[in-house]
């Protein structure tokens, strides 16, 4: 692939030229005028990282202000500060050309895309690194381009978050949305109400140095960092140590379990609103950006309707259910945001008809609609809906999700009014170690379609483009692809993992909410350290095999004995074999790790079952070889059973883990046996019980 072709997000336009630009130690980096510290900063980063990947000593490794020589290698120019706020200028053009770079933007923030795109076209030949010569215009089509990260279910050190801020500078991203308190901890230290973080927590929180820190860390690399606190629901640390703001009597302790709770503050208290006032005014203080979040979702209203002393306020006030009550609540809360020169963001349930829509953001996570809902409504929005990456979905579902498709039913006017999305980490079952992973690379691909044109977003070359950007995502420190191999060799208790590496690769965790479900004992103390926590989100190895399986089905002929006659076809009937061959003794390989290895007991008929399916691949391609030589097949029904009962028995969640590939090899069997047998295929079996398998 060419280096061209790797850059992600894609830019507006790219026009190649001729020549490289090679990277030798003379390699200079030039600021024109006067920098400020991103440029400064940003520019030091760049060359660090360019020194780092190519091995070369540069002899300025920071980069030169003026007076500046008329050679720097590459040149950049911005004409002012960003303002780091929503809407502001990020553009950036590059120029290459065999001697020289420009890098030109109307501010640093655009500076500081720039660097990314141009760390993304290095490249090397026989005669070592150099930038391919190139044009690049680049513009973001969004303005909000954000990742929440869920630090109170599972407090994420500041390391973890400096990482994944670096990682989202890589591709661009500009909002850290911090979810900061949640029924399970509230983890930004309260000066005003220290009950807050003492109570809400057992330890871990951020200090407001610490909190200052990311903030600066943020800005440097030109992402605003978004503080949400939610209310009035999910507010279980809350009142541990202000009993005085809940809704019911109590007693409350601490929340450590996940799903949906009946904590709610009482919004029917004018000290509540005091207390919420002085609060804001606090955190307004210490956090810069424009933007708070206020939460605002799944509040089931149970308390409110409990209490009578609030069914007298709903009753005075004309607010004939909770939903009405909630959004008396979230007026008051805008007046008082308002007051202190902030603006509101609400998940999509505080939508309301009678809350000021310029100055409040709807972030849409239960449904689409709910965007389209709020922009006919005049409220700007931003979509999660599709983005959530606890959920283990696949880059692709994530990467097609626009957040203006189907949108043609608002006006342009009220298009403009979306301003973009979040990719979404939820930490319920998610750990500093593991939390990498679950964000990238699948985090990059939604950044690409917040940022590129609609029309670049194809899925063609997208997990090429992915694979390269996973790899540099690593010099960043993230651990993404190292805690894999890491996990495995603490699950095996030994430095053995290739046939746990084997089996891992095929398998995902359950999709959506499948293990809140399977596993309810779950608490924020629960272990993430199982396969289903080393188990990829999206099994690469699986949808390679998927892709050879295609590949070799579609080299079929119509009349299928015709299709031994090709290259291709041998090659892939061969790769296939291999595979098949490997996954079939994996489980004889793994057997005895697992002997030793009580965490991996929950996975051992997954390993079975592998073995199983993989042996029944063979078997067809067997009786597939022997047909193409019209030798007798002896194949009858009772063998379509058992080869049925097998693959359904293998789909089947073992420790929250899926055994991902099953689909890729029943296809290929069911395609064959079709093949083989056309009309004397029975019909297909309902049995589906792993003892029918056995
Ligand atoms: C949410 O996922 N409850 C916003």
């Amino acid at each position: 692939m060419k280096v061209l072709d790797h850059l992600l997000p894609k830019p507006v336009t790219v026009t190649p030229r001729s020549g490289v630009l090679r990277i030798t130690p003379t390699f200079t980096l030039g600021l024109k005028g006067d920098p400020g510290k991103r440029t400064l900063t940003g520019a030091s980063r760049f060359l660090a990282r360019l020194a780092g990947r190519t091995g070369i000593f540069l002899a300025n490794p920071k980069p030169l202000v003026a007076p500046l020589p008329n050679d720097c290698s590459l040149v950049v120019r911005y004409q002012r500060p960003g303002n780091l706020a929503l809407n502001e200028d990020e553009s950036y053009q590059i120029e290459i050309g065999s001697n020289q770079a420009f890098l030109h933007a109307e501010t640093d923030l655009g500076v500081l895309r720039g660097f990314e795109t141009i760390l993304q076209l290095l490249t090397a030949d026989e005669n070592g690194p150099f930038f391919p010569a190139v044009d690049i215009t680049d513009e973001p089509r969004f303005p909000w381009r954000g990742l929440l990260m869920d630090c109170a279910r599972h407090f994420q050190p500041l390391e973890v978050i400096k990482r994944n801020l670096d990682g989202m500078a890589a591709v661009k991203l500009n909002v850290l949305h911090w979810h900061l308190t949640d029924d399970q901890a509230f983890r930004v230290e309260s000066k005003v109400f220290p009950r807050l973080h003492q109570d809400g927590t057992d330890g871990e929180y951020y200090t407001q140095e610490q909190i200052r820190e990311i903030i600066a860390y943020a800005d440097l690399r030109g992402i605003r960092v978004v503080p949400e606190f939610d209310l009035p629901g999910h507010t279980s640390s809350w009142v541990l140590g202000y009993p005085e703001l809940a809704s019911a009597p109590g007693p409350y302790h601490p929340e450590t379990g996940f799903g949906v709770k009946d904590t709610v503050v009482n919004p029917a208290r004018e000290e509540t609103y005091a207390f919420l006032e002085a609060f804001f005014q606090e955190m307004a203080a210490l956090f810069p950006d424009t933007y708070i979040h206020i939460g605002g979702d799944e509040n089931n209203g149970k308390q409110w309707l409990a209490n009578p002393e609030i069914q007298g306020f709903m009753r005075a006030n004309n607010l004939s259910d909770p939903h009405s009550l909630q959004a008396y609540f979230n007026r008051r809360l805008h007046a008082i945001l308002t007051k202190l020169n902030k603006k509101m963001v609400g998940w999509d349930e505080i939508l309301d008809p009678d809350l000021p829509a310029s100055t409040i953001v709807i972030q849409a996570w239960r449904n689409k609609e709910s965007l389209w809902q709020a922009a006919k409504m005049g409220y700007k929005g931003i979509l999660s809906h599709g983005y959530y990456l606890d959920l283990m979905q696949p880059t692709a579902l994530h990467y097609q999700n626009d957040p203006l498709a189907e949108a043609d039913q608002l006006t342009a006017e009220e298009q403009q009014l979306i301003l973009g999305g979040e990719a979404a980490m939820w930490t319920e079952f998610i750990s500093p170690e593991t939390i990498d992973a679950r964000i990238w690379p699948r985090a990059a691909a939604i950044a690409e379609r917040l940022w590129s044109p609609a029309a670049h977003c194809t899925l063609e070359g997208l997990d090429d483009r992915l694979a390269m950007v996973s790899l540099r995502l690593e010099e960043l420190g993230l651990t993404h692809i190292k805690n894999y191999p890491m996990m495995l060799r603490r699950l095996c208790g030994s430095m053995e993992i290739d046939a746990l590496k084997t089996l891992v690769d095929l398998c995902e965790p359950v999709k959506n909410y499948e293990r809140t479900i399977q596993c309810p004992e779950a608490t924020i103390y629960s272990p993430l350290t199982r396969v289903v926590d080393a188990a990829p989100a999206e099994a690469q190895t699986a949808r390679k095999f998927h892709k050879l399986v295609r590949a070799f089905l579609s080299t079929l002929e119509p009349d299928p004995k015709a299709s031994a006659m090709s290259d291709k076809y041998e090659n892939l009937h061969r790769a296939i074999k291999a595979q098949l061959s490997l996954w079939q003794q994996n489980h004889a390989a793994l057997e005895p790790v697992i002997q030793s290895a009580p965490l991996l007991t929950e996975i051992q008929s997954l390993s079975a079952d592998l073995a199983r399916i993989a042996g029944l691949g063979l078997d067809l391609l067997t009786f597939w070889d022997k047909w193409q030589n019209n030798e007798p097949l002896n194949l009858d029904s009772a063998f379509y059973q058992k080869q049925k009962t097998a693959f359904a028995a293998a789909a089947k969640p073992r420790g929250q883990v899926e055994l991902v590939v099953t689909g890729a090899i029943a296809e290929l069997v069911e395609a064959l046996w079709q093949m083989m047998m056309g009309d004397q295929s029975p019909p297909p079996s309902n049995a589906t019980t792993e003892e029918e398998a056995i």
